[in-house]
């Protein structure tokens, strides 16, 4: 980073609403993004993709860098989460793996044994130049806007590696993790390694606080997810608490989940839209919170959506800091302008005395 660049990452996180909210500091206004904000509705991201590979638009520089700032521009969100995908480090390392239009990350080989797992290699830096240049050259357009960088947890990674796919019921994942917990713990520990990496690459080159998904975590009991998974997501978020960053943990379908994702070492936990908020508070201690409007809400009546965002609001005064987001990713159909309409509603909105 140069002494300006490094100068304004300084200042952000003194007044950045987004950092503030995330560090449970009095933000001047309750921040607001929403994850998969880049991408998806935008019309501007689909003529930038027309004819481009989703994986190969990951790994072009300018691309990243434009799609990043796309959602930033015409929202006026607090963060800007960079484009990339999950799978991407795996990608980086050599896996055999596309981004299928409408369906998702396909494994050509899926990983089922301990000679699979053997192909995994660590991430190294030069894997990810192309991402790392776009952080860096984001960092410098965005000025006072944070950017968030972020990586799938094990589980959620293991599940695409181990079912070839996107699975409703986690199948063979779960085949593997009750029928051999050696190769399972070996397959998350080579994964957290991983995830790790990349969190470390994206924070070195500037981003200002990263987010973990464990998107498919919810498929766990609680015990199986202490037995199987924490483990490896808190050597995640371990691996860089020294870089001083707020770490934000999400899944969906996680209610019963919230107080051990916390527990993992999360400094902001996610919570979706099935569990109301103040009840997540209630679960996640004194942390932070990052939620939850429905997403498909977005598609109710302007007058619908807002009175809905103002209980998120007001529920969201009651924890340590609150960081309003949908309660996942915004649904490919919504229309960019009810987007901008709630990101000026939250801004304007005056707390109830
Ligand atoms: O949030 C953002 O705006 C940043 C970009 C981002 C993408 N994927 C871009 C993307 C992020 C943070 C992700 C994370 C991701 N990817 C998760 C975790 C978050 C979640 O939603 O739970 C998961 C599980 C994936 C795996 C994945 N990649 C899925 C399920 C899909 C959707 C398949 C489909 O087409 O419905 C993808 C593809 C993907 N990742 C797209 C984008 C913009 C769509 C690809 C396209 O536009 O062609």
């Amino acid at each position: 980073m140069t002494n300006d660049v490094r100068d304004a990452s300084v200042d952000s996180a003194l007044t950045s609403p987004f950092l503030r909210a995330c560090r449970g500091l009095e933000p001047s206004h309750t921040p607001v993004w929403f994850m998969r904000q880049a991408g998806r509705s935008l019309p501007e991201y689909l003529a930038i993709r027309e004819g481009v590979p989703m994986l190969e638009s990951c790994f072009r520089t300018d691309m990243v860098v434009e799609i990043t700032m796309q959602p930033v521009r015409r929202h006026g969100v607090d963060a800007a989460i960079f484009f990339s995908d999950i799978v991407v480090p795996l990608k980086a390392i050599g896996v055999d793996l596309d981004i299928v239009p409408g369906t998702g990350p396909v494994v050509a080989d899926p990983i089922r044994s301990a000679d699979q797992l053997g192909t995994l290699r660590d991430l190294e830096p030069d894997d990810v130049t192309s991402i790392t240049d776009a952080v860096r050259g984001l960092v410098g357009e965005l000025g006072g806007t944070p950017l968030i960088g972020f990586a799938g947890a094990p589980f959620t990674l293991a599940s695409y590696l181990v079912e070839g796919g996107p699975s409703r019921d986690h199948r063979r994942t779960k085949e593997l993790m009750y029928g051999d917990p050696d190769l399972w713990h070996a397959l998350l520990g080579r994964i957290a390694a991983i995830a790790g990496q990349f969190l470390r690459l994206q924070i070195e080159a500037g981003a200002s606080a990263v987010q973990l998904f464990d998107s498919w975590a919810g498929a766990l009991s609680p015990s199986d997810y202490d037995t199987y998974v924490r483990p490896h997501s808190e050597e995640v978020l371990a691996s860089v608490a020294d870089l001083d960053v707020p770490r934000i943990h999400f899944g969906v379908g996680t209610g019963e989940l919230l107080s051990r994702m916390g527990e993992a070492g999360a400094d902001v936990v996610g919570v979706d839209w099935r569990v109301p908020l103040a009840e997540a508070i209630g679960r996640v201690g004194d942390r932070a919170v990052q939620g939850n409007l429905d997403p498909t809400l977005l598609f109710a009546p302007t007058e619908v959506v807002h009175a809905r965002a103002a209980e998120v609001i007001e529920a969201g005064r009651a924890a340590k800091g609150h960081v309003f987001n949908l309660g996942h990713g915004v649904l490919p159909a919504t229309d960019a302008d009810a987007l901008t309409r709630l990101v000026d509603f939250v801004h304007a909105y005056e707390p109830e005395a």
